[in-house]
């Protein structure tokens, strides 16, 4: 069975029983302070099982699209020195929401291994949660007795906490979990040690495959375990890993999702894979991170110096690296096995497919940015030895191995490596000592102590209203203390909400809520999961009250302008420059409006002049807003609505059209184009390979622009008497300007001609010395100039001139 066979199977077989298949959530994650990447399949369902939302369906399976490369789950260190960890992978996934629990989530995972696609059952086992007093939780006797149904005894094995209680993180949804595990060694060494003894043990052959969890708690911020309103199940098994047993491979990059790029890579470095360790490690590690940061680009994150796309850079740096030291490929390369992914993965993904020259794009000028950075550190380093080898030392500093990490991307090892072949040593003490400062000063930066949610109505589920209506009578359902940096937050969710909170780009919006007896401001709106945050600097004194709740509407308006205007953009860019535009980010806020976007070349002054034009006219038009709020995503698709890669959208999806823009979006808008009155493109930018950065302003913005440069020209007009026009006032300027700077020259010379003079005459003789001193009033430029004219003319001249110039 190919990949792709076994991905159907699996699809097909939850189908059958009665499970919605759904597509993959976005790697990248965008609404979730506490995660960057999605790194299960059930952080998507995450409120579901807390009880804050109601799943459209009891039943879900899917593939999901994981990262494992920060935070509680990092399998970073591990990928390409073993076989089977991975920065991405695909989690398949099947989940029941207060639905089914263990005896079918059991049943179905053995039929489905074993019926389905005939793994054999005699190399099966399957572990379960052996209980941990620490939590006063006992073994989960329930799970092992139903696999007794299908396995011996001494084939069902109790786990330990780590092992056998999941956790997606420090907080949220877990619970005991049972895990299979197969063991593909070969017969006769089947014989000599019993699998039992092997599983989870690290061996690359007795691995675990599927993950059944049984998720019944909610792990709060204090460390308690609460336990949920229903009980749930969420499965995970590991797609490479399960595509290497059916397949028959001992290693996950020896199937045939691996195999087509690695041989690619070896093709590309003149090198064989399966010959010698450290350039398979490093082919693995190449293959695999392709991978990650060809999805992460696919979904929006673009390789840069902070937060996820930091991380996304670091993996790719690390790509590079192993490249460059093991398979000695010293220029850019790995863009080019972009194609080969895209054709073994891009028809069930097709974000890859359709992003194919961006992400090729991206890869290779990160790739010759970091290799150029490589070349400096190798520079660099050479000094430090060169240094050592004349003062007759060994050791290379902890502080420059750090420097050569932190500015120049060296890995440790690298530093190691180089430092041996020329017969040195690194302080490896001090620099782990400089590591943890660092980490420490990163750590401080990043405080955050979020507190427990107070619930003062349990399941209030927040509605929100702000598409109609900018006030509305409100309780609080809940709040929350947040301290950072020293400073102290609430956080406060209500029965119903007309504040918008910041995402697709618009910003929350701010206001405040008031009860017959006090006012609380409410600095800004954002959300978590789909959870609608206000955050305050104080907690009302009676929380239980009843509050009036109003959005700062003034803000509310230019923001709604904003936006509206990079629709029209949008459009608009797609009809002057091509329909390969893809929006990649935008920020909109009352002020002013970005919009990023992939695009190849900067803009032309005529294109930018096109594309202004066109969204006035756009705005001239003045055509209505016609908004429906709940189209079938499939529908709205066929309406030729702009959806963004990256951004996950549900069924049912929300269409904003004016004129000829449609566009899936969340965001506040104008009722009429008109209503934007004028827009004006203030700077066109590149933020990263292949995508630019149009900053735009409209409305009151707008006006303020042309108003102050309205103001500009009139004052600078002013300080002319004639009224022959500013640009020629200016060319006569700058014409009389060059003209006396000549005039200075001229004159300048005539004086250092007298003052050279003057110093020839004032030369005092100390024995064999000439000296002179003297206090002038040259600039620096003339007085040397001065100084080596007379060096020429007297030898064992001793000079001293001052300035005050
Ligand atoms: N959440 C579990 C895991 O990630 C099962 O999906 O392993």
């Amino acid at each position: 069975m190919t990949s792709q066979e076994i991905r159907q199977k699996f699809f097909d077989f939850f189908q059958s029983k009665q499970h919605k298949i759904v597509e993959s959530a976005p790697m990248v994650v965008k609404n979730d302070p506490t995660l960057m990447f999605t790194n299960a399949g059930m952080n998507q369902f995450k409120d579901y099982f807390l009880g804050n939302q109601q799943s459209p369906y009891p039943r879900i399976a899917d593939t999901q699209k994981c990262l494992r490369v920060s935070g509680k789950h990092n399998d970073l260190e591990e990928v390409g020195h073993d076989t089977y960890h991975h920065t991405m992978f695909e989690m398949l996934g099947n989940w029941s929401f207060g639905d089914y629990f263990k005896t079918d989530a059991i049943d179905w995972a053995w039929e489905f291994l074993n019926k389905e696609i005939q793994l054999p059952a005699e190399r099966m086992y399957a572990t379960v949660f052996g209980g941990d007093a620490s939590e006063n939780l006992s073994r989960d006797d329930e799970a092992a007795g139903m696999w007794e149904k299908y396995l011996p005894l001494e084939r069902i094995l109790n786990g330990s906490k780590k092992d056998n209680f999941w956790e997606m993180g420090d907080t949220g949804p877990c619970g005991p979990c049972s895990e299979i595990h197969i063991d593909l060694r070969p017969d006769a060494e089947r014989a000599k040690i019993n699998g039992r003894d092997l599983v989870n043990k690290d061996h690359p052959q007795v691995i675990e495959i599927w993950n059944l969890v049984f998720i019944q708690f909610n792990r709060k911020a204090d460390g308690q375990l609460e336990q949920l309103p229903a009980r749930h199940v969420d499965t995970g098994m590991g797609f490479e890993r399960l595509t290497m047993a059916v397949q028959g491979k001992t290693s996950n990059y020896d199937t045939d999702i691996f195999q087509p790029v690695i041989q690619e890579i070896a093709r590309i470095s003149h090198k064989k894979y399966g010959e010698n360790l450290q350039v398979d490690i490093a082919m693995r590690v190449i293959a695999d991170h392709l991978r990650a940061i060809s999805f992460s680009i696919a979904d929006g994150q673009i390789p840069s110096n902070n937060k996820a796309g930091y991380v996304i850079r670091r993996i790719l740096r690390r790509a590079v690296r192993y490249g460059f030291t093991f398979l000695h490929l010293t220029t850019p390369f790995i863009h080019e096995l972009v194609h080969i992914l895209v054709k073994q993965m891009g028809s069930y993904f097709p974000e890859l497919q359709a992003q194919q020259d961006l992400i090729k794009k991206v890869i290779r000028e990160e790739e010759a940015a970091f290799l150029r950075t490589l070349e400096s550190g190798i520079k660099r380093l050479d000094q430090i030895i060169k240094r050592n080898q004349t003062e007759q030392t060994e050791m290379i500093q902890g502080k420059e191995a750090f420097e050569l990490y932190d500015t120049f991307g060296f890995p440790i090892d690298l530093t190691e490596l180089i430092a041996k072949e020329n017969s040195m040593k690194v302080a490896l003490d001090d620099f782990t000592a400089e590591m943890e400062k660092q980490k420490s000063r990163s750590r401080e930066a990043a405080a955050v102590e979020t507190g427990d949610w107070v619930v003062l109505i349990p399941s209030g589920d927040e509605l929100f209203i702000g598409y109609d209506q900018t006030e509305a009578p409100v309780k609080i359902t809940r709040f929350r203390k947040v301290q950072t940096k020293g400073k102290q937050l609430y956080h406060l969710a209500f029965t119903q909400t007309p504040f918008y909170a910041e995402s697709g780009g618009q910003v929350g919006d701010t206001g405040f809520i008031e009860s017959v007896n006090e006012r609380i401001e409410i600095l800004n709106t954002v959300k978590e999961n789909n959870l609608i945050i206000h955050l305050s600097e104080q907690l009302p004194a009676n929380p239980t009250a009843d509050f009036f709740a109003v959005i700062n509407s003034e803000n509310r308006m230019a923001t709604a302008r904003n936006h509206s205007a990079t629709h029209l953009l949008h459009y608009a860019l797609r009809k002057v420059v091509g329909n390969h535009v893809e929006q990649k980010g935008s920020l909109v806020d009352p002020e002013r409006l970005r919009f990023d976007f992939s695009h190849f070349q900067k803009l032309s002054s005529d294109e930018l002049a096109q594309i202004e034009k066109m969204v006035n006219q756009l705005i001239w038009a003045n055509a209505a807003k016609d908004e429906n709020r709940k189209v079938p995503v499939k529908e709205a698709m066929a309406m030729g609505a702009m959806a963004l890669f990256g951004e996950k959208y549900g069924e049912e999806v929300r269409v904003i059209r004016f004129g000829d823009s449609v566009e899936l979006c969340g965001g506040t808008h104008v009722e009429a184009t008109g209503n934007i009155g004028i827009v004006k493109i203030i700077a066109e930018s590149s933020i990263a390979a292949g995508i630019r950065r149009i900053e735009a302003v409209s409305g009151q913005g707008a006006l303020n622009y042309y108003q102050s440069k309205a103001t500009l020209v009139e004052e600078a007009e002013n300080l002319f008497k004639n009224q022959q026009g500013l640009i020629k006032n200016i060319q006569v300027l700058m014409e009389d300007n060059q003209k006396l700077l000549k005039q200075m020259e001229e004159i300048k010379r005539e004086k250092v001609k007298a003052i050279k003079q003057a110093l020839r005459n004032s030369v005092e003789e100390i024995g064999d010395i000439r000296f002179i001193c003297m206090q002038t009033e040259l600039d620096a430029a003339s007085m040397k100039d001065l100084s080596f004219q007379l060096k020429d003319e007297m030898s064992r001249l001793v000079l001293l001139l001052a300035s005050a110039e």
